[in-house]
């Protein structure tokens, strides 16, 4: 008898797990089987087995040795690697060797949330920078999202990887969290909606892509030590929701559990979230990966994690070294490992990895930052426009002020960070000098002097001393003063205020030219001291690769603001849940620690529970300083004839006019306000609706039952009460254009 893995590799069949299939079939069937698979090989047919019986196959000739060998991955750095680097190992995040004899490939792993990143200046190639997650968050549009996240997954292939780790998705509980910037805002469904559309893209081009951090991880200090407490409703009804909205749409191949304790164990160690939760009650067939350093045991895999990352990053090897013999002397553990492998091998199959391999190529750098760019300009928000805008392109003076215009835009610190195919235009290493603010070389000041006449002056200053950056703003028709606030993934701001007294400048710009406008480039939400005497505020947070050129394209007008805050911005740090950021208070604790070692401490969740946000203002009848939702445009739009369909779900319909005098983009919002009569705000839908002047549009919102629904632990269900839900239309969670309500009947979602 022919083994399998020799008829496999005569055969040359690119699925390992047909290989697996011949030894089940016997030998009457192997003909059949071989020619089938030969003959697809060569047809590029869908292949004609599911990924479950592929991976079931596969997994099944493997020795133990060769499980173990899946269930573990390399810190692919070069100083960091157990010896010299295979030749396909690629400088990143994680390496694992594939496996010749059943033609499973490496995994090589890239972090890719806002473009393929730089790994600590390790990779030198650079990449196309999108602008950060929040931005591509306050598009609300997910063909952007999805558009900006296939560029990435394109650059990837392009480079070699295979699986991406993208699609986070933390709720924004904490506005002073230092990977903000990094996830997409504070609501579940817009942060499911668009997280779902980049793993979506991602799988799409036939790679694994991640969802992280699993669960409540929620802010950077001591997030190896900070227990994130909540309780299970409310967790349903928030993170986890928003979790379990992008995975459906989604399907990562893989879910990134986190660094912090989730109501007593770790994220990683908790057989709740992994085992019972995802696992069990969503059926996620997929592999969970722990977050680099995550790991704190072999017996995390019983909890449900089933492959140790970047293992140098851990205190032990513990799977390479401690499974041989947990494995051995343990039963459950062997089926728990072979289960683990079976799950990784699925996804691999499922998401193309075996099929269509990634190929070296060169990028195509002005057609993928022409994505940026569009992306960019989408996610800018006009927070205030007292006539300002748009600039005149006639204007004779113009004042740019501040924020290193003259040099590019921001970008974000951490894993996350995207090094510039032409590196970046200034480095400065941060106060402890273990990371590296980064600018992208997209400088708003060549792109303003761009946009203006050959005759107009064009003054910079760097706004380093207010008196000399009023008295050049003073003398010209308009300034235009940029801020920036670096953030970065290990680290919180300790408040909302602008860092290096930027306030003080741009007070004192404002107060010398009534026709000043002020540009933000923050990882989240800022405090404005200066607000009331501003012409305009434009929010352009990290914009990405082609930035400059995106929010000048805004402030001229050449393309349309159409972005809305996916994140309110507070008025004070007193209107938060928590007013001083929790940490560990212990005296022993630098800025950015990440120590497991240090005093363990708790955040209690449910002093807002699942009314994250807006409706935590809602809740306190707060007024903050802008609304979620919130965005103006050049143009205005008005709401009418808003019809409300109900019984099993809600279903809207609600006509959009174009209003202005130009054309725009509108994102009509539609919140439920009461359910079955219980008060309370939550967004469950919203429209995308470009129009020119005067035209109107007929949009029809559909409601996810899980949206009007309480989970309910004892039915482990989403339960929708049967009663009257009141709904409204609004541009933003503080307006209420248009009322209706409806009934609505009982059901459950699970
Ligand atoms: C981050 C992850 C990232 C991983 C690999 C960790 O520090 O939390 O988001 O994917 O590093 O770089």
């Amino acid at each position: 008898m022919i083994p399998t893995g020799q008829v496999c590799l005569r055969a040359r069949l690119r699925i390992g797990a047909a290989c697996g299939l011949l030894g089940r079939l016997g030998r009457v069937r192997i003909a059949l089987l071989v020619a089938m698979t030969a003959a697809h090989a060569v047809s590029s047919a869908p292949p004609r087995f599911s990924p479950d019986a592929r991976a079931a196959a596969t997994e099944a000739q493997m020795t133990d040795a060769e499980r173990i060998r899946l269930l573990h991955s390399s810190y692919a750095r070069p100083d960091r690697f157990p010896g010299p680097m295979p030749a396909d190992a690629i400088p990143s995040a994680s390496y694992t060797p594939g496996n010749d004899r059943l033609g499973i490939p490496s995994l090589r792993e890239t972090d890719a949330s806002l473009g393929v990143a730089w790994v600590n200046g390790i990779r030198k190639d650079g990449a196309t920078a999108l602008p950060s997650s929040l931005s591509l968050a306050s598009t609300w549009d997910a063909a952007i999202a999805y558009r900006g996240s296939a560029m990435i997954a394109k650059e990837s292939r392009a480079k070699g990887f295979n699986v991406l780790l993208a699609g986070g998705v933390n709720l924004a509980r904490e506005p002073r969290n230092g990977r903000n910037f990094e996830y997409v805002g504070e609501d579940p469904l817009l942060a499911g909606v668009l997280a779902g559309a980049t793993i979506r893209a991602i799988q799409d081009s036939h790679m694994i892509s991640t969802i992280k951090h699993f669960a409540l991880n929620a802010q950077e200090t001591g997030r190896n030590v900070v227990g994130s407490n909540i309780s299970d409703a409310a967790a349903h009804d928030s993170d986890l929701l928003a979790f379990r909205i992008a995975i459906d749409i989604g399907h990562p191949g893989a879910v990134m559990c986190a660094y912090n304790r989730y109501n007593g164990p770790n994220a990683c160690q908790s057989d709740y979230l992994l085992n019972r939760v995802l696992k069990g009650e969503w059926r996620y067939p997929g592999f969970v990966m722990s977050d680099w350093g995550a790991v704190r045991s072999v017996e995390d895999l019983k909890a449900g994690l089933d492959r140790q990352s970047g293992e140098q990053s851990d205190d032990k090897l513990f799977f390479a070294e401690g499974l041989p013999q947990a494995i051995a002397s343990d039963p459950a553990m062997h089926a728990r490992t072979r289960d683990a492998v079976r799950r990784m091998l699925r996804s691999m199959y499922a998401s193309g990895l075996f099929d269509d391999p990634p190929r070296i190529m060169p990028i195509d750098t002005t057609a993928d930052e022409a994505i940026a760019r569009e992306a960019a300009a989408a996610g800018i928000v006009l927070l205030k426009n007292a006539g300002a805008l748009p600039l005149l392109k006639s204007a004779r003076s113009v004042a740019v002020i501040g924020g290193y215009a003259n040099l590019g835009v921001m970008s974000g610190g951490g894993s996350s960070q995207v090094q510039p195919q032409s590196g970046p235009s200034l480095s400065i290493p941060s106060a402890d000098g273990r990371r590296t603010i980064m600018l992208h070389p997209s400088a708003p000041l060549t792109a303003i002097k761009t946009k203006l006449g050959p005759d107009a002056r064009v003054r910079f200053d760097d706004g380093y001393y207010p008196a000399r950056a009023a008295e050049i703003a003073r003398g010209a028709d308009v300034a235009i003063v940029f801020a920036t606030q670096w953030m970065t993934e290990g680290m919180d701001a300790p408040d909302l205020s602008l860092p290096s007294g930027q306030d003080a400048t741009i007070a004192a710009v404002v107060a010398a030219n009534p026709h000043t406008i002020v540009v933000l480039e923050t990882g989240g939400p800022v405090l404005m001291p200066w607000l009331d005497n501003a012409a305009g505020v434009v929010q352009a947070w990290y914009p990405g690769a082609r930035g400059g050129e995106a929010i000048a394209d805004i402030l001229f007008g050449d393309a349309e603001p159409s972005g809305r805050l996916p994140i309110t911005f507070p008025a004070s740090l007193s209107q938060l849940p928590r007013p001083t950021l929790d940490d560990t208070r212990d005296p022993n604790r630098e800025m950015g620690s990440q120590s497991h070692k240090l005093a363990k401490f708790d955040v209690d969740y449910d002093i807002e529970g699942s009314d994250v946000g807006y409706r935590w203002y809602a809740r306190q009848g707060a007024k903050p300083l802008f609304p979620f939702g919130f965005g103006l445009g050049y143009t205005h739009f008005v709401y009418s004839d808003l019809k409300l369909a109900g019984g099993a779900t809600a279903m809207a319909s609600v006509t959009v006019t174009n209003v202005g005098s130009r054309r725009g983009k509108d994102v009509p919002q539609l919140y439920v306000t009461e359910r079955a009569g219980t008060p309370g705000l939550r967004l469950v839908g919203w429209g995308n609706v470009a129009l020119d002047p005067g035209a109107s549009r007929r949009i029809t919102i559909s409601v996810d039952p899980k949206l009007l629904a309480d989970w309910s632990s004892a039915d482990r269900a989403w339960k929708v009460r049967a009663g009257e839900y009141r709904f409204r239309v609004g541009h933003s969670a503080e307006d209420a254009a248009l009322v209706a309500a409806v009934s609505i009947s009982a059901r459950s979602e699970r």
